[in-house]
C-alpha cells in the first residue's frame, strides 16, 4: 500500500478551530481514518506565485483580445487588470480564512487496486441520529469552494443539535486538496464514484445518503444512483441537452415551453461554438496540462473564461471569486489532474452518447437557464424518477456560487418530498 501522490503541500493537520464547534463532530465512529485539518498556504508557494505575477509582461493587443463581448475569449484588458489585482490586491489572509470557515477533514481510503488515497472534504455534521446525509459534488473548473456560501446559509437555518441534514462536500480525487489517482492506470468517473461511496460509508452513513451535483458532480451523482445501494436519491443542477429517443421532435412537442426553447438554443450554441476546450481536455490533456501548470496567466485565462461565459450576465462572479479558484488550482498544482473525466465524455469532435440506464430512485432537477446545457422536464423524466423539477429564471452553471439560496431550497424541497418521514 502506498500513497499515490505527495499529498498537496498546502494542508497541515491541526486541531479544529473552536468556532467550528460541534458541527465538526462526526455522528458515529467512522470506519476509516479521518482527521480534521486546517487549510494553509505555505509561504514558499505564495512567494513563487508572487514572483511569477511580478514578471508578467504586457500583452500585445490583437483584434481577438479586444472584442469586449468575449466572443474570442477573455480580453487583454480583463487579463491585465485581473493579473494586477492578483499581484497587488488579492487578500490571502481573507482567502485562507474563507477556506477554513467550515470544518475541513481528510480521510484515508484504499482503492480496489490497493492505492492509498487521502480525500479532503468540508463537513457540517448534525447530532441528530437520523439526519439525512447530503453529499455535494463539484465540477470543473470548480472545487469545494463552490459550496462555502451554501454552508454559511445552512448554519443560519439550523444548529448542529437540530439540523435534519449532514452536509459533506468532498474534493473529487485529483482535484485541489484530494490526492491524485495513481498514474499507473486510467481513472474515470466510475473510479471517483466508487471512492466517494467508500468515503460516505466509511464516515458511517451506511443507511444511505443523497448525492447532489452539477457538471462533473452530476455524473458522479448519476453513477452513484446506478451503482450504490446506499445512494437513496440524487439532485442534479445540470443535465446535458440530449433528446431521448422516446421524446417527440421539439417542433411537435406541445410540452416545450418558451424558456425550454431558449435553454435548448443556448445548449445548441454551446455545442457548436464553445466546447473546443472540452475536446482539447478530452483528447490532449497531457499537452494542455503542461501549458497551464506553472503558468498563472494561462490558468487564469483558461478557467476565468468559463467562469464568465457560463454565468448569468445579470450577476457575474467577481474577479476576486474567480481568483480564488485559479489560486487553488495553481497552488495545489492540480489543473493537469482535473481533466480525466473529459477523456470519457469529450474524446472526439462528435462524441457518441450512449443512453444511460434509467435511475429508479427519486431524482430532482433544478435548471438554471444560463448553464451551458439543460433539458425540458419531459426529457429529464426519461433519465430517472423525477420527483422534483424546477426551472429557474436566473442563474447559470455555478448554481451554488451564483444562487446558493435557490439551490439549497430546491435540495431541501426535493429531499422533503421524496422522504417526507425525514429519514430513509
Ligand atoms: C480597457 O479598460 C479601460 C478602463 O476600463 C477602458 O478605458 C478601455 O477602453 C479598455 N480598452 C479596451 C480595448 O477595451
Ligand atoms: C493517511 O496516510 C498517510 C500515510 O500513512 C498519513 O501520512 C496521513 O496522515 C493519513 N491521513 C489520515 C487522514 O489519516
Ligand atoms: C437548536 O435549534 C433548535 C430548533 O430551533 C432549538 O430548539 C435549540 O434550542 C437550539 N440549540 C442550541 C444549542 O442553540
Ligand atoms: C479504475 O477502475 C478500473 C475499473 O474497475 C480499474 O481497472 C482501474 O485500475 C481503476 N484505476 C485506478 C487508478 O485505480
Ligand atoms: C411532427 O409534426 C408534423 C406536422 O404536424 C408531422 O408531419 C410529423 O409527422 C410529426 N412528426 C412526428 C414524429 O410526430
Ligand atoms: C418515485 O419515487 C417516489 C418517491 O420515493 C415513489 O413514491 C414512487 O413510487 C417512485 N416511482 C417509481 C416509478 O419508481
Amino acid at each position: 500500500m502506498r500513497l499515490s501522490t505527495t499529498w498537496q503541500a498546502i494542508v497541515l493537520v491541526s486541531s479544529i478551530d473552536a468556532a467550528a464547534g460541534s458541527w465538526a463532530t462526526l455522528p458515529s465512529s467512522p470506519t476509516i481514518p479521518v482527521k480534521t485539518i486546517e487549510v494553509t498556504i505555505p509561504s514558499s508557494s505564495l512567494q513563487s506565485l508572487q514572483e511569477d505575477l511580478s514578471r508578467v509582461r504586457s500583452f500585445p493587443l490583437t483584434y481577438e483580445n479586444t472584442q469586449t463581448d468575449l466572443r474570442y475569449g477573455v480580453t487583454a484588458n480583463w487579463t491585465t487588470q485581473s493579473i494586477a489585482y492578483w499581484r497587488d490586491s488579492f487578500d490571502w489572509a481573507k482567502f485562507k480564512q474563507r477556506m477554513n470557515k467550515h470544518p475541513n477533514f481528510a480521510a484515508n481510503l484504499t482503492t480496489p487496486a490497493g492505492d492509498l488515497m487521502e480525500v479532503h472534504f468540508m463537513g457540517l455534521f448534525s447530532q441528530k441520529a437520523d439526519a439525512i446525509p447530503v453529499a455535494f459534488f463539484h465540477g470543473w473548473p470548480g472545487a469545494f469552494l463552490e459550496f462555502i456560501d451554501l454552508l454559511d446559509l445552512i448554519k443560519t437555518q439550523f444548529n448542529s443539535s437540530s439540523s435534519p441534514y449532514h452536509i459533506i462536500v468532498p474534493s473529487l480525487p485529483g482535484f485541489t486538496l484530494s490526492s491524485a489517482p495513481s498514474p499507473e492506470s486510467s481513472w474515470g468517473t466510475a473510479n471517483t464514484s466508487a471512492l466517494m461511496d467508500d468515503l460516505l460509508l466509511g464516515l458511517g452513513f451506511k443507511s444511505g445518503y443523497i448525492a447532489q451535483g452539477g457538471d462533473i458532480g452530476s455524473f458522479v451523482a448519476r453513477t452513484l444512483a446506478l451503482t450504490s445501494e446506499s445512494c437513496k436519491g440524487i439532485h442534479l443542477n445540470m443535465i446535458p441537452s440530449i433528446k431521448p429517443d422516446s421524446a417527440p421532435p421539439i417542433a411537435n412537442d406541445s410540452t416545450i415551453t418558451p424558456q425550454d426553447r431558449e435553454v435548448l438554443a443556448r445548449s445548441q450554441e454551446f455545442f457548436e461554438t464553445q466546447q473546443a476546450y472540452a475536446i482539447l481536455q478530452g483528447t490532449k490533456p497531457s499537452t494542455l496540462g503542461f501549458a497551464l501548470e506553472n503558468n498563472p496567466v494561462g490558468l487564469l485565462a483558461w478557467v476565468g473564461e468559463k467562469f464568465m461565459a457560463w454565468t448569468d450576465p445579470s450577476h457575474r462572479l467577481s474577479v476576486d471569486q474567480i481568483l480564488q479558484f485559479a489560486s487553488t488550482y495553481h497552488l495545489t498544482q492540480t489543473i493537469s489532474r482535473s481533466f480525466y473525466s473529459y477523456r470519457e465524455t469529450s474524446n472526439t469532435i462528435v462524441p457518441i452518447f450512449t443512453p444511460s440506464p434509467y435511475i429508479n430512485k427519486p431524482m430532482g432537477y433544478s435548471r438554471f437557464p444560463y448553464d451551458n446545457t439543460g433539458v425540458p422536464e419531459r426529457w429529464a423524466r426519461d433519465l430517472g424518477n423525477l420527483t422534483f423539477y424546477k426551472a429557474h429564471l436566473e442563474g447559470g452553471h455555478f448554481a451554488a456560487l451564483e444562487r446558493p439560496e435557490q439551490l439549497w431550497e430546491d435540495v431541501k424541497e426535493f429531499i422533503d418530498g421524496a422522504f417526507p418521514q425525514g429519514h430513509f
